[in-house]
């Protein structure tokens, strides 16, 4: 069977969630209210439509039509957690062994807790308003490149960044307060970490910032950044590179990092070292009741917060160096040090 992402199940979400920030039980964070996984599978429609016939659940769905190409189907299963592995073993014997189709398949698993939804759904494809400045239009074979500054077309079939997840938005409506606000975006350079779609390089770029860096370690997701930069006309002012902090050129007037908290907990360290002099830091992709290890992590790193935004349990952070104490070692409250950051550190957290 063809798995996505160089031969693994893709598992996007927050598998990996260090001790010390575990949210309690029933804390009423999102992510661990119920734990859904998708799993969807890609194939021919003759082979995707006889597994759907076979599966006979009930409760998954079946479309035609793959990105560009008709003639491919995708089959789409929401499940508990606790049930995605008798469900993956229970369809590999009906496609490897009953249908005999299981190499023209291809597998997606991801975690619905830290994931949008599939950008297929109809209901999806319409344009919205993440904040006032700025409209997205979800790309379709149909939409053209857009023509007013404010609107970006925007791919996010394979990448994290439709617009629509809380920390996205609240990194949106971050960098709107900061284009309008008295120092403006104009002319100044902007590295979108973990761009995912490369949706915040180019909301920057729309609303004033002169040049933007996307650097994404997801292939599949740099990739999608890259024709996001070219369907908005943008090819000579963002650069997208396949990478993590290595990838990284200079220093930017703006980092915009949207991560889950281990992975930022891991790399963050580089924040300052990227950060031009009077350069600002939007941090998201944490909830509220971890908002206050996030601002201790980063005030040991000499970055103060100059602002703070919430949205449904979710926070961001927006920072500029500050005149704090740069520590090195361990807080004895918060459990999270700052001397074990990993610039490269990402391995199983996809999002
Ligand atoms: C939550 S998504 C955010 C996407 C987009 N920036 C947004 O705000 O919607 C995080 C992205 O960071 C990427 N990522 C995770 N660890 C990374 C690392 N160490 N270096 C670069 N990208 C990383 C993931 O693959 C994912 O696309």
């Amino acid at each position: 069977m063809k798995l996505r992402g160089g031969g693994r199940v893709i598992l996007s979400g927050q598998s990996h969630w260090p001790r010390a920030i575990v949210p309690a039980k029933n804390s009423g964070l999102p992510w661990r209210r119920r734990m859904k996984i998708e799993i969807a599978i890609d194939g021919p429609w003759e082979a995707v439509a006889a597994l759907h016939r076979k599966l006979a659940y009930g409760s998954e769905r079946l479309a035609q039509g793959v990105g560009d190409d008709p003639k491919r189907a995708r089959l789409l299963l929401v499940e508990e957690e606790d049930r995605v592995n008798q469900i993956l073993i229970r369809i590999s014997h009906v496609a490897e062994r009953e249908l005999r189709i299981a190499d023209e398949l291809e597998f997606r698993v991801r975690n619905l807790a830290y994931s949008e939804p599939s950008s297929w759904c109809e209901s999806l494809r319409e344009p919205f308003q993440p904040v006032s400045s700025l409209t997205i239009l979800p790309w379709h074979p149909t939409v053209s490149r857009p023509s007013d500054r404010h609107t970006i077309v925007l791919d996010s079939n394979l990448a994290f960044g439709t617009g629509r997840h809380p920390t996205t938005e609240l990194c949106l409506k971050a960098i709107h307060d900061l284009s309008s606000g008295p120092r403006g975006l104009s002319g100044k350079s902007v590295l979108d970490f973990g761009c995912g779609t490369a949706l915040l390089a180019i909301a920057a770029v729309k609303l004033g910032a002169g040049r933007g860096q996307g650097v994404e370690i997801d292939p599949e997701a740099a990739a999608t950044a890259k024709r996001n930069v070219v369907l908005n006309g943008l090819s000579d002012r963002i650069v997208i590179s396949h990478g993590s902090w290595e990838a990284v050129e200079g220093k930017a007037d703006l980092i915009l990092a949207n991560l889950v908290p281990s992975v930022l907990l891991r790399t963050g360290c580089e924040v300052p070292a990227h950060l031009s002099e009077q350069g600002r830091a939007v941090v998201s992709g944490f909830g509220r009741n971890q908002s206050q290890e996030m601002e201790d992590f980063f005030a040991r790193l000499g970055l103060r917060i100059t602002g703070r935004l919430e949205r449904e349990g979710w926070s961001a952070l927006v920072m500029e160096r500050g005149e704090g104490p740069i520590a090195t070692a361990a807080s004895p409250t918060s459990g999270i040090r700052t001397d074990q950051c990993h610039p490269g550190g990402q391995d199983n957290d996809r999002s």
